[in-house]
């Protein structure tokens, strides 16, 4: 079929990992599963126009975020379409001009690699099914969206359904692939029902590690096996957790999982201390308030200094009033995004 021109938006949210992926093998293949929380309000939309052109010599696209051409995205861009151009056959076949704008603040430090790479993954499995008029199920069109969205940033096939993603093949869940993130296909408590994500934008700045500098890192770190192997046995735990319900032990999971990937970089060569003096800060205060209320407050981090607060629905009064009065004055220009488990990416 061809298709002259035409349009397509997609929103596509964030994620935030429960057990870490760090280390890549080629092609984009994790070297431990990984499984995270996908985000509610955090999210990139992107709107992808393309006009077929003459000839299909290169790829053709222009880049602009909020409006604002941006040059400095193209490389990403390229490297991506060069990745995924065996599995689209039409990308050197249009001009693109990719339009996208992110809900939370940029350079806030958030990564929008996530929410950004799946965002026009998904745009360009919309062309992919105008043009191959055979009907794809939504099954194998978010399989594959996870998968290109892979290609651009790893975490990013985490980002196209919700509310709860695996990715990486192990043995705990069924189905699990280190393709494509799928839909964690058991049962989990009540109390994950909106579990809350409080972002605590601690350093807004460049990140000082890109994630491709750091996964490189794994590559003969002196703890790399060992990690790898935790991870499963974290997935392990996690799922029996994500049964129960039980909290105390879901947040030594999360907590200890964010300080080991901080470990990592702290023990690989080079080396690299992520965090600020306000993310100690921070998590030392959630501890002494845990102690104190018996609430299940807990933390993750990313690659970075912000501090992802994670909390229960039914706890969240009492803990976002600790959160204004005692947390928020660590943060830059005391800024913090309000968000919680979501389900995944929408057509516009
Ligand atoms: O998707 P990447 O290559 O930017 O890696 C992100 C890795 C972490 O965010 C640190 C952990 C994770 O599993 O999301």
């Amino acid at each position: 079929k061809s298709v002259e021109q035409g349009k397509v938006t997609w929103e596509s949210p964030s994620n935030i990992a429960l057990v870490k992926y760090w280390g890549k093998k080629e092609h984009q293949i994790p070297e431990n599963p990984s499984i995270s929380f996908t985000l509610n309000n955090c999210k990139t939309i992107t709107t992808l126009t393309y006009t077929k052109k003459d000839n299909s010599n290169e790829f053709d696209f222009e880049v602009y975020l909020d409006g604002e051409k941006k040059d400095d995205f193209k490389p990403k861009i390229e490297t991506f379409f060069n990745r995924v151009e065996q599995y689209l056959s039409f990308l050197k076949d249009y001009k693109f001009v990719v339009e996208t704008q992110n809900t939370f603040p940029h350079s806030s430090g958030i990564a929008s690699s996530a929410s950004g790479m799946s965002a026009l993954a998904l745009c360009l499995m919309s062309i992919e099914k105008q043009l191959n008029s055979e009907k794809f199920s939504d099954e194998y069109f978010n399989q594959k969206a996870s998968f290109l969205a892979r290609l651009g940033s790893g975490s990013a096939c985490r980002s196209i359904e919700g509310d709860l993603i695996v990715w990486g093949k192990n043995n705990i869940v069924e189905g699990s692939s280190d393709l494509f993130g799928v839909k964690y296909p058991y049962g989990v408590h009540e109390n994950f029902k909106e579990y809350q994500d409080t972002i605590l934008l601690v350093d807004k700045g460049e990140k000082q590690v890109s994630s491709t500098v750091g996964h490189n890192l794994m590559y003969g770190h002196p703890y790399a096996q060992n990690r790898f192997a935790q991870a499963h046995e974290n997935l392990e735990k996690l799922k029996a957790i994500l049964e129960s319900g039980d909290l105390d032990k879901f947040i030594e999971i999360i907590e200890s999982e964010a300080l080991t990937l901080h470990a990592m970089m702290m023990t690989s060569m080079p080396y690299f201390i992520l965090m600020k003096p306000n993310t100690l800060e921070i998590i030392n205060k959630i501890w002494a308030f845990r102690e104190a209320t018996g609430l299940h407050i807990g933390f993750t981090l990313d690659a970075g200094a912000n501090v992802h607060v994670l909390y229960p629905k039914q706890e969240s009064e009492q803990i976002m009033e600790f959160i204004k009065s005692e947390l928020v004055g660590y943060c830059q220009n005391e800024q913090y995004i309000c968000d919680q488990i979501g389900f995944g990416a929408n057509q516009i």
